[in-house]
């Protein structure tokens, strides 16, 4: 269901700018929107008990529209990022990123939902109106249902009677506070993966501000009435976004729903256990073998998962420096292993060893899988299918003409075997990986694109001829294959048939 979500999206928005792939970037960017509009907002707030539903008016009416948009842009973007975190905690749920390596990001990641909810909470309850009045006195009566001193803290700061501006001041602080450790953890949350996408691409901010602008223009976030503490409205138009708990307390009671949540955080928190059940012969991690390292640090610059590490050289070797995996961080995904300058199969001797190599795929695995598959082809016009075991199992391709080569991942493949490929006599190499921008190992396809173009090492050569080559990006489209395929075929064909004459 969620690929076919991100499919259908993709006929909407470019592939690499689809915001389903998105999903932490965009959840950054508008925390980042809520902070920036929360820190002017400030500057215009009192945060004493009689001044703090006046400041909240005093914006709302602004004859300048900037009030309203101020408080529409710091509610909207608060809201956006609410939902944003839900669905990249369910795509990375549903993708397994819970297992292996990633159990740091996957840990870190869930304290952050609880910090977005006190933020947005307290931020609600700033403008003392009679929703936040019902929030608070929720609030009390659902940490007072916790055993442990909350009963305390309950009275002495969310009771009605307690209300002063000392509560304000610490309302104000807890907001502020909050979103600074959100931002700090989001920055804890991405430490063990390189290149951290915090930004979505440039037309998915433009896209996100335009529409925040416009819903905080056309649905302005403005106060009810003021809290009447000696007054119980009949009815509340609620944020939904950060008051849902409110409701679901009051329909199941507080004690469920404290067990639902440390339930639901308890067993999310217990994934990562799962790994040491699911953890398959794929996923040994990458070896090195120094006897074959320069030190170059290609692989350290490649590795998405921040799992190499270049340090100084332990043998004999002139070379300064030597690569070195730490096991606990490496997803298995070859990356490294299309990066170093000793994966290459014109070397002559016959039990190749690479720099960095995949125990279960070795480089000799691939130069000697690649060989017997296109010795034992038959048919015409012979094509090499080098497919991403993680796109889609493109074994079905496999015929008298098509030898299918599955790799870990796209960017697992040094670009100097495409030139073996047709050195050996294959009329045409086809490279297959998820979608565009979709890389289950985050950074693959856009190595293969950079070392395919030659901005980046190792290179594909000059001399290969681009037009026997096509580097694809079709998830489970195996249709994108076919014709690809078709196509490599209908040139060969061409080019045989021109060759006499020529
Ligand atoms: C404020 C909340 C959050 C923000 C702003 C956020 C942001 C991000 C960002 C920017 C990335 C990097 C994406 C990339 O470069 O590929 C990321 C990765 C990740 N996030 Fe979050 N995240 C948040 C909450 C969560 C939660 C609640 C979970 C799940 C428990 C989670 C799980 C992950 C995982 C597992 C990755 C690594 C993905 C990979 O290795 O491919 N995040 N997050
Ligand atoms: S296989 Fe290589 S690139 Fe991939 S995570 Fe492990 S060390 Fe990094
Ligand atoms: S890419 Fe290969 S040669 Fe370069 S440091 Fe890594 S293992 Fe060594």
């Amino acid at each position: 269901m969620f690929s076919q979500v991100a499919d259908f999206l993709d006929n909407i928005f470019p592939p690499h700018a689809n915001p389903w792939r998105h999903l932490g970037g965009l959840a950054f960017l508008c925390l980042l929107l809520s902070c920036l509009s929360g820190i002017i907002a400030y500057t215009m707030y009192d945060t004493s008990v009689q001044g703090a539903y006046e400041s909240g008016l005093r914006l709302q009416n602004d004859p300048m529209r900037l009030g309203p948009l101020l408080r529409g842009l710091h509610r909207y973007a608060a809201d956006a990022a609410v939902l944003l975190v839900l669905l990249h905690l369910i795509r990375e749920t549903v993708q397994f990123h819970f297992l292996g390596a990633r159990w740091f990001s996957w840990l870190t990641g869930l304290g952050l939902p609880g910090l977005l909810l006190i933020s947005g909470l307290t931020g609600l309850w700033l403008l003392w109106d009679e929703r936040a009045l019902y929030s608070v006195t929720a609030t009390a009566q659902w940490l007072q249902a916790l055993p442990l001193g909350s009963e305390l803290l309950a009275r002495n700061f969310l009771s009605t009677q307690a209300l002063n501006d000392r509560f304000f001041s610490l309302i104000m602080f807890i907001h502020i506070g909050v979103p600074l450790l959100l931002l700090g953890g989001t920055w804890v949350h991405v430490q063990r993966i390189s290149m951290a996408r915090f930004y979505p691409p440039r037309s998915l901010i433009w896209g996100s501000l335009g529409m925040l602008v416009a819903l905080a223009l056309a649905f302005p976030a403005e106060s009810l009435n003021p809290a009447d503490t000696s007054f119980n409205a009949a009815q509340l138009s609620l944020d939904w976004f950060f008051m849902f708990i409110h409701p679901l307390a009051q329909a199941l009671s507080d004690q469920t729903v404290w067990l639902m949540v440390s339930g639901v955080g308890l067993a999310l928190a217990m994934l990562p256990l799962l790994t040491k059940f699911m953890r398959t012969a794929v996923s040994q991690p990458a070896q090195v073998h120094l006897a074959h390292c320069n030190g170059c640090g290609r692989c350290a610059a490649d590795c998405p998962f921040t799992a190499v590490m270049m340090t100084q050289r332990s043998d004999a070797s002139p070379h300064k420096f030597q690569a070195w995996v730490n096991p606990n961080l490496c997803t298995a995904c070859g990356i490294c292993v299309g990066a170093c300058p000793s994966s290459t199969p014109f070397r002559r001797i016959e039990d190749i060893v690479s720099g960095i190599d995949m125990p279960d795929l070795t480089v000799a695995m691939l130069r000697n899988q690649l060989k017997h598959e296109l010795a034992a082809l038959t048919g015409l016009h012979q094509i090499v299918l080098f497919s991403c075991r993680q796109a889609a199992n493109l074994s079905c391709f496999a015929d008298h003409s098509t030898a299918v080569i599955p790799l870990h991942c796209a960017a697992m493949l040094p670009p100097s075997f495409i030139d073996y490929a047709l050195r050996l006599g294959a009329a045409g190499v086809i490279l297959a990986g998820c979608k565009e921008g979709a890389c289950e190992f985050r950074l693959g396809d856009q190595w293969v694109r950079q070392r395919m173009a030659g901005l980046r090492e190792p290179q594909l050569r000059a001399r290969v001829p681009r037009e026997r080559l096509r580097v694809l990006w079709p998830g489970r489209d195996h249709l994108v294959i076919q014709k690809a395929a078709a196509d490599l075929r209908r040139s060969a064909n061409l080019t045989a048939l021109q060759t006499p004459h020529d």
